[in-house]
């Protein structure tokens, strides 16, 4: 990171330790929210895999994880993006409050889980980011869905946003490494290494499809 860099994020992490100490008992009771959130997607998936392997005989989830994002991770990506720290406006600003990450089989997996999640009555498709058709520059691929979903509360409904990131074991397996090397060189991993990572990238884009190619010859095989 460069000296002016760490500046920046010193003073942003002095700054969102102040404001959380002020607003930290009204964001824990929007964790409390957005764990309502995760759990009710995580169920709807799991629900979905389960129906998927008796109709199929396949489970295209291979398995789930999910996140919630700490008051100080929200308050430092709000003060970032410039973004008032109330309620509302954190609501409306940052979808990756709560966050799930669907590790699938293979590709068309990844698209099937999607489809079946978003067609649900009370689930709104709010935003979609297919980094699988459109990897990103890094190589990086798996495909983004912010969701709107009812949380049922005491006082009635209220809809929260949730991010749904859906992506193959191989894909997965990239990403995680990849984000390894970026923390352990502090977000400057050198010029040779990123065009090395955008090959292996490439490489697990190739045995994906392949790997889907056997599954799909196999899967007639058996009709
Ligand atoms: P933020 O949500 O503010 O980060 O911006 P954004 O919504 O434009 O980002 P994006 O849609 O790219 O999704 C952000 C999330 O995707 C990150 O928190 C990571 O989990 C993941 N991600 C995006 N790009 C990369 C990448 O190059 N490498 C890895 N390992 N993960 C990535
Ligand atoms: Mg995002």
């Amino acid at each position: 990171m460069k000296p002016s860099q760490k500046i920046k994020q010193n003073v942003v992490n002095q700054i969102a330790k102040t404001t959380l100490y002020e607003n930290v008992s009204e964001l824990m009771k929007m964790q409390q929210i957005y764990e309502a959130g995760i759990k009710e997607i995580r169920t709807k998936l799991e629900i979905l895999d389960a129906e998927f392997k008796v109709k199929h005989d396949h489970n295209p989830i291979h398995h789930i994880e999910s996140r919630l994002k700490s008051p100080e991770s929200i308050l430092k990506k709000a003060i970032n993006k410039d973004i008032p720290v109330t309620e509302r406006s954190l609501e409306e600003n940052i979808h990756d409050i709560a966050g799930i990450r669907v590790i699938c089989n293979y590709v068309d997996d990844v698209y099937k889980v999607a489809q079946l999640l978003t067609d649900q009555d009370d689930i709104r498709l709010v935003e979609v980011k297919d980094y699988i058709a459109n990897p990103k520059e890094s190589g990086y691929m798996s495909l983004h869905l912010v969701l709107e979903v009812p949380i049922f509360l005491s006082e009635g409904s209220k809809p929260i946003h949730v991010e749904v990131q859906l992506r193959t074991i191989a894909m997965d397996f990239w990403a995680s490494l990849e984000h390894k090397l970026k923390y352990k060189t502090d977000n400057n991993v050198p010029e040779d290494i990123k065009e090395e990572l955008q090959e292996c990238a490439k490489t697990i884009s190739k045995l994906d499809l392949k790997m889907q190619n056997i599954h799909n010859r196999l899967n007639k095989k058996r009709v």
